[in-house]
């Protein structure tokens, strides 16, 4: 063993954050007046003013750590748009707009095409049904695929051809994690945390062997959403109820940022759902 060997066992590594540029979607007309996954209960009412409240102190929380916050007109209708994260995939100056699988959400489509049309973007669309970065997560630079509830592995080929990036495929398999992003958190360009029940056993196999230092997530916080987490590669913005996964974090030298989305959750989304990432080109 080196001195640098044992000084890395000992010293907590050093985390560095990035500025990122994120668009959120108001929950002005959020309701659940549907259920397309098994967080929606319809006779469960939203508060509105409270998910306005918790939404914006999402917003600010960024803000405070100094990224970049557009926001995305929310459309009477489309109740579900507060999931900023599901209109698209952007990456350097590809911008993928989401084909939903749900007729609920099919109408989100245009919105988030409009936004990104209006903000310089030319949109790209797929042929098979891709829910955007509920599904498709970017890690440094390839991207993993999520399938099995919404997306189809069909469009993971047609990401990568898009994208020029490499798209990873991930199968899940339990109802409650039906996007990847409620099973598997982005942390930087190297580090994963996943919930493994999530996953088919040959998808567990591809996370061991592409993230064999992956934090592992125990089911207390992958059903609270815990996993569903914006990191800048310090400042990790989690649900705040997911306590065991914040002091797993802080032990790997993240900081762990609670917030409240209780609201959000009634909808079966959190931190991560209501964020749309604009990534800069990571090729
Ligand atoms: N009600 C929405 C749906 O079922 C929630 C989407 C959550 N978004 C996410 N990125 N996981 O489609």
């Amino acid at each position: 063993m080196t001195i640098s060997d044992i000084a890395s066992d000992i010293t907590p590594v050093e985390r560095v954050p990035t500025l990122r540029h994120y668009a959120m979607t108001a929950p002005t007309h959020f309701t659940v007046e549907y259920a397309i996954n098994p967080w929606m209960d319809t006779s469960n009412p939203v508060d509105p003013a409270l998910a306005a409240a918790q939404w914006e102190e999402l917003r600010q929380t960024y803000l405070r750590l100094g990224h970049t916050v557009d926001v995305i007109s929310p459309e009477p209708g489309l109740p579900d748009m507060v999931y900023a994260a599901n209109g698209g995939l952007v990456v350097g100056d590809t911008a993928v707009v989401a084909r939903f699988r749900f007729a609920e959400r099919a109408g989100e489509a245009d919105a988030y095409a409009a936004w990104l049309t209006a903000a310089g973007f030319r949109p790209r669309f797929t042929e098979h049904i891709n829910e955007g970065q509920g599904d498709l997560l970017v890690v440094g630079s390839k991207i993993l695929a999520g399938t099995g509830f919404r997306t189809d592995v069909a469009a993971h080929a047609e990401i990568a051809e898009l994208t020029g990036l490499p798209v990873v495929t991930l199968e899940l398999t339990d109802p409650r994690f039906y996007h990847l992003d409620t099973a598997l958190a982005v942390l930087d360009d190297t580090t994963i945390a996943y919930y493994p029940p999530a996953f088919t056993d040959a998808s567990r196999a591809t996370l061991t062997s592409l993230f064999p230092a992956a934090i592992e997530v125990n089911s207390a916080d992958a059903y609270v959403l815990g996993l569903n987490v914006v990191s800048d590669g310090r400042h990790v913005v989690l649900p705040s109820a997911a306590t065991g996964f914040a002091a797993e974090l802080r032990a790997f030298g993240f900081e762990p940022i609670g917030v409240d989305l209780s609201e959000l959750l009634k909808g079966g989304g959190s931190v991560k759902c209501c964020t749309l990432e604009i990534y800069r080109d990571p090729r």
